[in-house]
């Protein structure tokens, strides 16, 4: 199959879908890779580097899209990039229809086969392509509440560790799936004494078990957390309700019972947010502050980092782009459920329910399509 990479526009992605390991194995199973000049330079590859793995590196995104069969990308196509999309190419990329029904109506336009990471999704109803990115952002989480507890950055200026002698700061996370999980085990690395919050007492368990003996967990209720707000110098949002918005566990009223200059990382802001007072923020701008509570709110923590969230992108989706590659998007499908959970729009036929109920369209069977392609 020949392959396209673009480089990402949009704004502040470094990313880059495929690395060059990733084209050495699709070399390896005689696929074709075409490749933009620069697209690895945000995630630190050279083009001499995908050239030396076996790519062809093109000058302009026009050729990229103008030659592949399938385009493998990191973000949906933004607008300037639509009419470059051919009628039956295959993308796979992060789409997010649901938050956009431009991007939806331009794809069904363009007729492309639009394979969408973040519902590829396995038996257990894990999602293999999200799961990456909240072990980056949970990760991070502690690093970036650390970095903001200082005074300078208007924090309470409390180090998370402590010092012999000095009580190590208070970790609250709300949430003890993968990134709550992620961010507990870093802010414990630090040295501080975490509290996880979760409403399944199962999860509780597991992590009972696994984690160090500076964390504890406690059940997720208004009156534990109410009372956890009061010592705790960061808080850590990780809630997720699968297809809702986050619910508010800490509402406005509550930051007064807050300590001045602590920190709220609300890693769940692109879902709405656990904290009521967390709007989305930038990079370039990342916190605010209201009642003296720091709120950290980045929409896309993995873009702060991209050496690593380029990797750990790729090591879980290089496997689905070879089944692609090799079999053709029809018959990979056909004969795997998770990667067929990815089809949302496929010749202009929306496929997947979250999408169709989103902007109000006909979902049309997935089997009617597939069979129309048998
Ligand atoms: N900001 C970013 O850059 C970024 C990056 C990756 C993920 N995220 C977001 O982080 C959030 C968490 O993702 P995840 O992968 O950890 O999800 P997950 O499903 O693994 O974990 C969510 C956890 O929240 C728990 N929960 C639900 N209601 C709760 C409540 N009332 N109190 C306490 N816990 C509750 C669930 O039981 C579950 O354990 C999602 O919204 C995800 O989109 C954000």
């Amino acid at each position: 199959m020949i392959i396209g990479v673009p480089k990402e526009i949009k704004n502040n992605e470094n990313r880059v879908a495929l690395t060059p390991a990733g084209v050495a194995e699709m070399k390896k199973h005689n696929h074709t890779v075409y490749v933009q000049a620069t697209a690895g330079m945000g995630s630190g590859f050279s083009d001499e580097d995908y050239v030396a793995a076996g790519a062809v590196i093109l000058p302009t995104i026009e050729e990229v899209y103008g030659i592949a069969e399938m385009i493998i990308k990191v973000k949906e196509p933004i607008a300037s990039e639509y009419n470059l999309i051919k009628e039956g190419q295959l993308l796979f990329t992060y789409f997010h229809f649901a938050s956009s029904e431009e991007l939806t109506h331009a794809m069904i336009e363009r007729k492309a086969i639009c394979l969408a990471y973040e519902t590829v999704e396995k038996k257990d109803r894990s999602l293999p392509l999200l799961i990456p990115m909240s072990e980056v952002a949970g990760r991070m989480a502690p690093q970036e509440g650390a970095k903001y507890l200082e005074k300078p950055l208007k924090g309470r200026g409390i180090l998370l560790g402590g010092v012999p002698g000095v009580k190590p700061a208070e970790v609250l996370v709300l949430g003890g799936g993968i990134v709550g999980t992620q961010a507990a085990k870093i802010a414990a690395g630090f040295g501080a004494r975490v509290t996880i919050m979760d409403i399944n007492l199962n999860r509780l368990r597991e992590l009972d078990d696994i984690m160090p003996a500076n964390v504890v967990t406690q059940m997720s209720n208004h009156y534990n957390i109410k009372e956890a707000i009061k010592t705790a110098d960061l808080i850590i949002g990780a809630v997720l309700i699968p297809g809702a918005k986050a619910p508010h566990l800490i509402t406005r009223d509550m930051l007064k019972d807050m300590k001045p200059g602590t920190v709220l990382v609300d890693v769940a802001v692109d879902q709405g947010g656990c904290i009521e007072t967390c709007k989305p923020t930038t990079h370039e701008n990342p916190t605010f502050i209201i009642d003296d509570v720091v709120h950290y709110c980045v929409a896309n923590m993995p873009g702060a980092v991209p050496f690593t969230s380029t990797l750990a992108l790729t090591n879980a989706t290089l496997p689905y782009a070879i089944m692609l590659a090799n079999k053709g998007w029809q018959a990979a499908c056909a004969q795997n459920d998770e990667l067929r959970l990815g089809l949302n729009v496929v010749n202009g036929e929306v496929v997947y329910k979250g999408v169709a109920d989103a902007w109000n369209l006909p979902l049309t069977n997935l089997s009617n399509v597939m069979e129309a392609y048998a």
